[in-house]
């Protein structure tokens, strides 16, 4: 596990955006786990001004998407899918054949979960996944307790992170109860993954994931069972712990 400990969310920004563009550079064709949420936000702006000026070609780019509330319409205004498109894939413009969609309304969910994944993995399994941290240690919808070896699946989710989204959709009775997400087994394979925290709020989580005990209670802390982690997180969300905090397990 890698740490990149920025002054601020801009920087957090640049600094994820080289992180993504240094592995596009190598292979233009890379499939990406793509997260909502606020922390990427800015990452993705950053990408999409670097095209604009020629510096990033997204062109080839396939863009997966990491999860999904159960039960939404691609048109749902809460639809991550939606939140996806509007922040990634247009500003980005990447090509509408290379966006795979985890469908929340299929007549067969359970299904559909098991197909995303085998796609993923028939694809040649994910380049990099760009993941934030829940303010209970998720990654994507993977809620605590979480085990290494979970598929993409339908999970409930729990009373904090309907709380946490709630404000994003205009409170928590507008958040569904249930959500698809790409499994831990999916996101711990992956050939880079970064994650990315910004924020006071995130100061104890982030000191669980980094350097608490490896545990299915804190799902980001087993990013710590794998190599090729990249945690680029500001010096709010990082507060004063040491650069090599990380126990020798975190590799
Ligand atoms: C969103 C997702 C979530 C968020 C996490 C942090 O697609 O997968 O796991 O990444 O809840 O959200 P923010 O960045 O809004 O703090």
């Amino acid at each position: 596990m890698r740490f990149v400990v920025v002054d601020d969310h801009d920087a957090l920004s640049r600094s994820a955006a080289d992180e993504l563009a240094a592995v596009v550079a190598a292979k233009l064709s890379s499939s990406v786990l793509v997260a909502t949420g606020n922390t990427p936000m800015g990452m993705y702006a950053e990408l999409a001004e670097r095209r604009r000026r020629g510096r990033f070609d997204a062109s080839q780019l396939r863009a997966w998407q990491l999860d999904e509330y159960l039960g939404l319409a691609p048109g749902d205004r809460r639809s991550l899918y939606g939140w996806m498109r509007r922040s990634f894939v247009e500003p980005l413009g990447i090509p509408d054949g290379n966006v795979a969609r985890l469908p929340g309304d299929s007549a067969d969910p359970e299904a559909a979960c098991a197909a995303f994944e085998r796609a993923i993995l028939a694809a040649g399994g994910i380049d990099v996944a760009i993941l934030g941290l829940g303010p209970n240690g998720h990654l994507g919808f993977n809620e605590p307790p979480a085990t290494t070896d979970s598929p993409t699946r339908i999970v409930d989710l729990t009373p904090e992170s309907v709380a946490s989204n709630g404000p994003y959709w205009g409170g928590a009775d507008q958040v569904p109860r249930r959500a698809l997400t790409v499994g831990m087994r999916v996101i711990l394979n992956a050939r880079l993954t970064l994650l990315v925290v910004s924020g006071a709020h995130k100061r104890d989580i982030l000191a669980r994931a980094v350097a608490g005990p490896i545990s299915p209670d804190v799902p980001a802390s087993l990013l710590r069972t794998v190599p090729n982690v990249v945690v680029v997180a500001d010096r709010a969300a990082w507060g004063d712990l040491p650069m090599g905090s990380a126990p020798v397990d975190g590799r």
